[in-house]
């Protein structure tokens, strides 16, 4: 049975708008600058119809309510910008290929405790993209002590990411090559990345700007194209804590648009355009 929706467009004010505005920073340090009214408007306005209410202040009152838990969680969900690509950014797994796995693979023989993290995952591109790459310089890397962290604040997308299962038309950056590999036909119009490759990425929910819940160093960190979202100071916090938890050589890769501005003080090395290496 579907949920019925109200016909009557929900009343959405500048009062509201400011709402959602400070609700995005304090709950995920994402700005929602002014020229968003109107895509936070129709993103929202779902919800908002959903469960039948005649105004956003109204929607906005049982969210920020205690019994409106679920109901934030949503609503920061709707709020999230979600794309991504398989291989996005290519240089990137590129340079995960050519120049980490090479000194990665001797240690990981060693028995010694490897992680990469993808820190903002959303479908799950993204740590796929990084299971196809390591596995496919080191084909036996399951049986090693490696995971892929992958996370993100969006508790929906990370649950697509998880399933691993991807329609024909989504795979546009994947190589034949890989897509003979990893990717099995499950008959129903869908792809699913094979068992051998689940072994490496494992799925959970996080706010990069929250206390991160777990200990331990990473080899390298994927956190690319969110920070575009926050302002300089959350901006420039986050790489800080992302840098005290890069391994000494560890790398971090950022988005195509996007810079480290405090990476002297972080301890961090621009070697080559969005690629910073730990010191060390
Ligand atoms: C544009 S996508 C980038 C996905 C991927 N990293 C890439 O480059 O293709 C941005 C992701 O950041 C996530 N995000 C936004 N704010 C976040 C936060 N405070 N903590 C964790 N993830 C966040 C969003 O949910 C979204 O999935």
């Amino acid at each position: 049975m579907t949920t019925p929706i109200t016909l009557s467009a929900p009343e959405y004010t500048d009062a509201d708008f400011r709402r959602l505005q400070a609700i995005a920073q304090e709950q995920a340090g994402i700005c929602l600058p002014d020229t968003k009214k109107a895509l936070v408007y129709a993103r929202v306005s779902r919800r908002v119809r959903e469960l039948q209410m005649a105004s956003f202040s109204d929607y906005l009152a049982f969210t920020t309510s205690p019994s409106g838990t679920v109901e934030m969680e949503k609503l920061i969900c709707s709020i999230t910008t979600n794309v991504t690509g398989f291989f996005r950014e290519r240089n990137h797994f590129d340079h995960l290929r050519t120049e980490v796995m090479p000194s990665l693979i001797p240690v990981l023989r060693q028995g010694k405790k490897t992680r990469i993290w993808s820190a903002a995952c959303s479908t799950g591109q993204e740590p796929w993209s990084i299971a196809m790459t390591v596995a496919g310089s080191f084909p036996e890397i399951g049986n090693y002590d490696f995971r892929i962290l992958a996370t993100d604040i969006n508790s929906e997308v990370v649950a697509r990411a998880a399933g691993g299962i991807y329609g024909r038309d989504e795979l546009e950056g994947i190589p034949e090559r890989e897509r003979g590999l990893y990717l099995e036909d499950d008959g129903a119009g869908s792809l699913s990345f094979s068992v051998s490759l689940r072994k490496l990425p494992s799925f959970k929910v996080l706010n990069l700007n929250a206390p991160w819940p777990f200990r331990g160093s990473f080899s390298v960190i994927f956190c690319r194209n969110v920070v575009i979202y926050f302002d300089d100071e959350t901006r420039e916090a986050l790489w800080a804590r992302l840098s005290e938890r890069l391994e000494p050589g560890g790398f971090l890769y950022v988005g195509h648009s996007e810079r480290v501005a405090n990476a002297t003080q972080c301890g961090l090395v621009n070697i080559a355009p969005t690629i910073y290496r730990k010191e060390g």
